[in-house]
C-alpha cells in the first residue's frame, strides 16, 4: 500500500475533465496541499493564461510550466493539478513520474465542451475552437501521450466529484 503523505498525486487529462475540481475535493478529503499550477504560473508573472499566451507565446509558457512542474516535483504529499499540455514536454513527465503518481482523467469531447463552453481562459478552446469536432481532434494527437505518461486512468464521465474520487483513491492504493 502506497504512502499517500510521501506521493504527490499529479493529475493529468484534457482541458475540462475535471483535474481542479476532483483536486480540490481530494486535498479537502486527505487534507493536503493542492497546487493549481496554472494558477501558480499566472500569479508569478502576473497575468491570465490567455495573456501569457497572447503577449508571450505558447512556448513561454510552456517554459513556465516546466518550471512550475519541476518545483511541484520537490515536494511531498501534495495534490498536483497540472494543465491539459502537461504531458507534451518528455522531460515534465519524467520529473512527475519520479515524484509521485501520475492520475489521467478523461471524459467524452462532447463533455469536455459542456464543460469549458463559457470558460474565456483557455486560449487554445476560444471562439471557433469551442466545438466537439475541434477538441476530439485535439484529444486525438494528445491521446497517446496522456496514457503514456498515466499510472492510473479514470473515466469520469457520468460520475460526480466524489465518485471520481474514491475510484481514484482506490485505484491509487493499488498502483
Ligand atoms: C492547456 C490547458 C490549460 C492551460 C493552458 C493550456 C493545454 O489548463 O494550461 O490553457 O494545452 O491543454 P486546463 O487543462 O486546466 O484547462
Amino acid at each position: 500500500m502506497r504512502d499517500l503523505s510521501k506521493t504527490n498525486i499529479f493529475l493529468i487529462g484534457f482541458m475540462g475533465a475535471g483535474k481542479s475540481s476532483v483536486a480540490a475535493r481530494l486535498s479537502e478529503e486527505l487534507r493536503t496541499p493542492c497546487l493549481e499550477l496554472d494558477e501558480i504560473i499566472s500569479e508569478q508573472v502576473s497575468m491570465s493564461v490567455s495573456k501569457i499566451f497572447e503577449h508571450c507565446g505558447e512556448e513561454y509558457f510552456r517554459d513556465l510550466e516546466s518550471d512550475a512542474i519541476a518545483d511541484a516535483a520537490k515536494l511531498e504529499g501534495c495534490i498536483v493539478s497540472c494543465g491539459g499540455g502537461a504531458v507534451l514536454r518528455r522531460k515534465n513527465v519524467e520529473m512527475m513520474k519520479a515524484s509521485g503518481i501520475i492520475v489521467l482523467l478523461t471524459a467524452h469531447p462532447k463533455t469536455i465542451l459542456d464543460r469549458i463552453k463559457d470558460n474565456e481562459d483557455r486560449p487554445l478552446l476560444s471562439r471557433s475552437n469551442k466545438s466537439v469536432e475541434y477538441i476530439s481532434n485535439m484529444m486525438d494527437i494528445r491521446r497517446e501521450q496522456y496514457e503514456a505518461a498515466a499510472n492510473v486512468i479514470i473515466d469520469t464521465e457520468c460520475k460526480t466529484i466524489p465518485e471520481v474520487c474514491d475510484e481514484l483513491l482506490r485505484k491509487v492504493a493499488d498502483a
